[in-house]
């Protein structure tokens, strides 16, 4: 395996410019000229892995309660994009299988974060895996992350060969290094809204990727950059990404 992450990812898409985790905002973030994607799974009551954020509907669909409540067949009734803007009314929460076929339309790599609501940590990693081995052969481009440990232990055990970047938040456990040794994770993902040097520093000895969300400020970049981040995790492609690398 040879992982190509770069420097600037899309999160839940391209979601400054298009309904977040939809198959609108990953066609915005290729026409923005992204080469990978965050996407985040979840499982509907039926086990079906669909690409959605919250535990609950509320805030970007026009349904309501706890996805993990909802069968497949009354997700799809739902419409996930006029929270957003009215230009991108009646569009639908995606299934993973929906976005891979996207994402392999735009010749993109992708992130997959597993976003399991509370007590289905293994189940939505195994729905995920299971559907991934059947439509995905390009290990180069694909990381799979979460915050959470036991869906990452079913990501290693089911897939070892497709690379697991640790999701940390804002404070770091202080075992931190031995649950990414144990996870064999390819990559660190840490919040670089709130990360300290020092943190960064310990980070970097241990020699691998280190990825920051959610960055869509261009000064914060530069410095999270400075101090040895790699890649970033941004809802503004266009911003971040003129802010890195264009002269200024
Ligand atoms: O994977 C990076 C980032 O997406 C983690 O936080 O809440 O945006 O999924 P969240
Ligand atoms: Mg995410």
């Amino acid at each position: 395996m040879s992982l190509k992450i770069p420097s600037v990812i899309g999160h839940r898409g391209a979601a400054a410019y298009a309904p977040e985790n939809t198959l609108d905002s990953i066609r915005t973030a290729a026409d923005m000229g992204a080469k990978w994607v965050e996407l985040d799974v979840k499982l509907t009551k039926d086990f079906v892995p669909i690409i959605f954020h919250d535990d609950d509907l509320d805030r970007t669909t026009n349904g309501h309660g706890p996805v993990a409540n909802m069968n497949f067949e009354d997700i799809q009734d739902l419409e996930a994009g006029s929270w957003f803007s009215e230009s991108f009314a009646g569009i639908k929460i995606p299934t993973l299988e929906e976005a891979i076929d996207v994402i392999l339309h735009h010749n993109l790599g992708v992130n997959l974060e597993i976003k399991p609501c509370p007590g289905r940590e293994k189940d939505t990693a195994e729905a995920m895996l299971d559907l991934m081995s059947q439509i995905w052969d390009d290990a180069d481009r694909l990381l799979i992350s979460s915050f959470s440990f036991v869906s990452l232990e079913t990501a290693l055990d089911m897939a070892p060969e497709w690379a697991r970047g640790v999701l940390f938040e804002s404070d770091l456990p202080e075992n931190w290094k031995e649950i990414a040794q144990y996870l064999e994770a390819t990559t660190i993902n840490i919040d670089g809204r709130t990360v300290k040097r020092e943190t960064v520093e310990e980070i970097i000895d241990l020699e691998k990727p280190i990825l920051a969300y959610t960055i869509n400020d261009v000064h914060l970049a530069r410095r999270l950059r400075s101090w040895g981040v790699d890649s970033f995790f941004t809802d503004d492609l266009e911003t971040i990404h003129d802010g890195l690398f264009k002269a200024h």
